[in-house]
């Protein structure tokens, strides 16, 4: 079976990122993936200054986070568009996981790996901008990014009260993308 983790580039409490991610995530599910569902949240990480690395090392959410990486087949990465890109949050979240440290292969968390990514907004375009910078920097650290990728617009439109995804056009949308991205990685791994 293959793991993929998943994660949303927010920690706002009712992120529409995280509403997205879930149904990614169950579609991966479905097609028989072991998804773990995380939240940035949970590993809190200083912004990355490499004297302070030096002095100090990896911090240790970093580096619980780094390891759920290296251990995972691909990734699901619902990112917010902060002025046409990825936020902070997500890019140092990707920095801290990229470092080497000791006989550490470089990139170990990323080379090699399958991503499926998708955005959120209230706006027309749905993130679709964040997704040309999210796919080049995961490529650029040697992630195959999923051609198909979904950034979902006039998203606050497409929710229920409680505010999880019930649109049933999106809802297929995004299950479809986590499937791909699971038998993409099931692909990866098997060549
Ligand atoms: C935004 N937002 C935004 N939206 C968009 O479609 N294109 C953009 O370039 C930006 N830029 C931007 C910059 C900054 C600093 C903030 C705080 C917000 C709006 C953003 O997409 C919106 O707040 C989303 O709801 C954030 O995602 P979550 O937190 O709901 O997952």
């Amino acid at each position: 079976m293959v793991k993929l983790v998943a994660f949303a580039g927010s920690t706002r409490e009712k992120s529409y990122n995280q509403a997205i991610i879930e149904v990614a995530v169950e579609g991966a599910r479905e097609a028989g993936a072991e998804v773990k569902l995380i939240t940035l949240a949970d590993y809190p990480m200083p912004i990355f200054n490499q004297d302070d690395e030096a002095e100090h090392g990896i911090p240790e959410k970093a580096q619980q986070f780094k390891e759920l990486l290296i251990e995972a087949d691909g990734f699901l990465i619902a990112s917010p568009e902060y002025n046409s890109s990825y936020p902070a949050l997500l890019k140092n979240a990707i920095d801290w996981a990229s470092r080497q440290a000791g006989d550490e292969k470089v990139l170990a968390a990323y080379k090699g790996k399958v991503a499926g990514i998708m955005a959120a907004s209230e706006g027309a375009l749905g993130g679709m901008r964040v997704l040309v910078t999210l796919r080049m920097l995961l490529e650029n650290i040697g992630t195959m990014v999923l051609p198909n990728q979904k950034a979902i617009s006039r998203v606050n439109t497409l929710l229920d009260e409680s505010g999880k995804v019930s649109d049933e056009k999106t809802i297929k949308q995004l299950k479809l993308l986590g499937k791909q991205t699971a038998e993409l990685a099931v692909k990866i791994t098997a060549s």
